[in-house]
């Protein structure tokens, strides 16, 4: 099979400088979630259609099983999908898709395709209770023979209600032989790929339709608004997949997964929660209110927030407790150890049974350079510690609160970095002067 991916409008409504393609939907850009799908579906080849801000889209979706087809100036979808061709395998069908409509399922496309049967044209068509805007699906007899557009529709065509998605499946020798063959004589312009329907039903063709699961498969974002939307759909698809797998989610109204969140069983995620890029939580894990975990690995019961903040190289082991306004960095923190207040931990390997008092800071870089700080086992940690990397701490040892450490401190021992209290002797307080004036 080949799969055209039409990519190539400007997406004026986004208010953007950004191609529309490129806004991310989940952390990903729209055409990222379109491009996933169609590899899922094991297709020969496929074929992007850029124009407006096409080479940033290139350059950022760049892979190599994409064929890239530029189209300038744009003359509409039928334009468009002409300047794929040449890229096209003539003896498999070819499924067109939109870059602009992340969230169609493979499934759906599955079903179409299997309509299609590689012999006829298969639109994916969907009855709207407001079809303004869409292209109108007209029947006779219960068979479909054409599109009209609505700015072409007159009164009683505009009142049908099922709607064109513009996805489609068609034989790509069929569409070689329609396509050329298209005129821009209508109200936009255009060379409109909707008008292929009544060239096959000319040809005697059957054309099929066939009705997606879920409208949000075949929702278009054309507008910030429409994205927005969009994403709550998609997050609530996530966290409904998330519960049926067995995880507490407190509201699935306020999570957020960028990427992949992995959950071992009777994890508990509380609300207002950011998952970024892949996050695996172990069995029994906890994840307090207000947390942003990026490219960590949690062990099993653990204990994450509120407020927590885990960033990409962060590896937890078991029962390991990371409490409020604590940030951890590339670091790797040991079962049973505890950071539980006001900490930061960059670049550093903490190990087992490990306490990390209130407002400890790695201090991991020096401007220019960064530094790896070592705390072993059973290490305690006073609060208001810096630990100037790179420094190691030895198994066992005790830093007094207050301590800025810049040597390796021994184990099993107190190391104290702090001027002697003193008790100033006669020392009042000041007292305000009386104004003069
Ligand atoms: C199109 C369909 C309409 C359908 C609607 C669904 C046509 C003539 N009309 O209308 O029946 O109901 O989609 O959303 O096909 N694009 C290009 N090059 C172009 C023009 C468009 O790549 O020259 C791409 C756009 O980036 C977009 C897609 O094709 O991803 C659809 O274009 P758009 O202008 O939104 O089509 P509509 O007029 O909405
Ligand atoms: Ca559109």
């Amino acid at each position: 099979m080949n799969i055209v991916i039409l990519a190539a409008g400007q997406g004026k409504r986004m208010h953007s400088d950004h191609p529309k393609v490129l806004h991310p939907l989940a952390g990903k850009p729209l055409l990222g979630h379109v491009l996933d799908t169609a590899r899922k579906l094991a297709a020969g080849r496929i074929c992007v259609v850029y124009g407006h801000g096409g080479e940033q889209v290139r350059e950022t979706l760049a892979a190599a099983d994409l064929a890239w087809a530029r189209q300038a100036p744009q003359l509409g979808t039928g334009h468009a999908v002409m300047q794929a061709l040449p890229h096209l395998d003539p003896s498999a069908p070819t499924l067109v898709l939109y870059g602009d409509v992340p969230l169609i399922r493979a499934e759906t496309l599955d079903r179409l395709m299997k309509v299609s049967d590689g012999g006829t044209l298969a639109l994916l068509t969907v009855q709207f209770a407001n079809p303004r805007g869409y292209g109108r699906i007209v029947r006779a007899d219960g068979q479909v023979v054409r599109i009209v557009e609505e700015k072409d529709a007159d009164d009683a065509e505009r009142a049908i209600d099922e709607v064109n998605t513009g996805i489609l499946v068609a034989p790509t020798s069929a569409l070689a032989r329609w396509l050329p063959g298209l005129g821009n004589r209508n109200a936009q312009g255009e060379y409109y790929l909707t008008d292929i329907v009544a060239l096959a039903v000319a040809e005697g063709m059957v054309v099929e339709a066939v009705q997606p699961a879920h409208a949000w498969e075949v929702e278009g974002v054309n507008s910030k608004a429409q994205l927005a939307a969009l994403e709550r759909i998609h997050q609530r698809n996530i966290a409904e997949a998330l519960m049926e797998q067995g995880v507490g989610l407190a509201d699935p109204a306020r999570i957020d997964v960028r990427g992949e969140l992995v959950c071992g069983r009777d994890v508990f995620i509380d609300v207002n929660c950011v998952f970024e890029g892949r996050v695996e939580l172990g069995d029994g894990t906890t994840i307090g209110p207000n947390c942003v975990i990026q490219g960590a690995a949690v062990g099993p019961r653990c204990i994450i927030g509120p407020f927590a903040r885990l960033r990409p190289g962060t590896v937890l082991g078991q029962d390991v407790h990371i409490g409020n306004f604590v940030e951890v960095k590339n670091s790797t923190i040991a079962d049973h150890s505890k950071a539980n207040h006001l900490a930061y931990i960059g670049d550093a390997t903490i190990g087992s049974r490990v306490n990390v008092g209130a407002g400890t800071i790695t201090c991991n870089y020096d401007g220019a350079n960064k530094f790896r700080t070592i705390i072993e086992d059973d290490v305690f940690i006073g609060s208001d510690t810096q630990l100037v990397a790179p420094v190691t701490v030895g198994r066992g040892a005790t830093l007094g609160a207050g301590t800025t450490l810049t040597r390796d401190a021994p184990s099993e021992q107190l190391t104290i970095s702090r001027t002697r209290q003193t008790t100033v002797p006669g020392w009042t307080r000041p007292t305000k002067q009386p104004r003069k004036d």
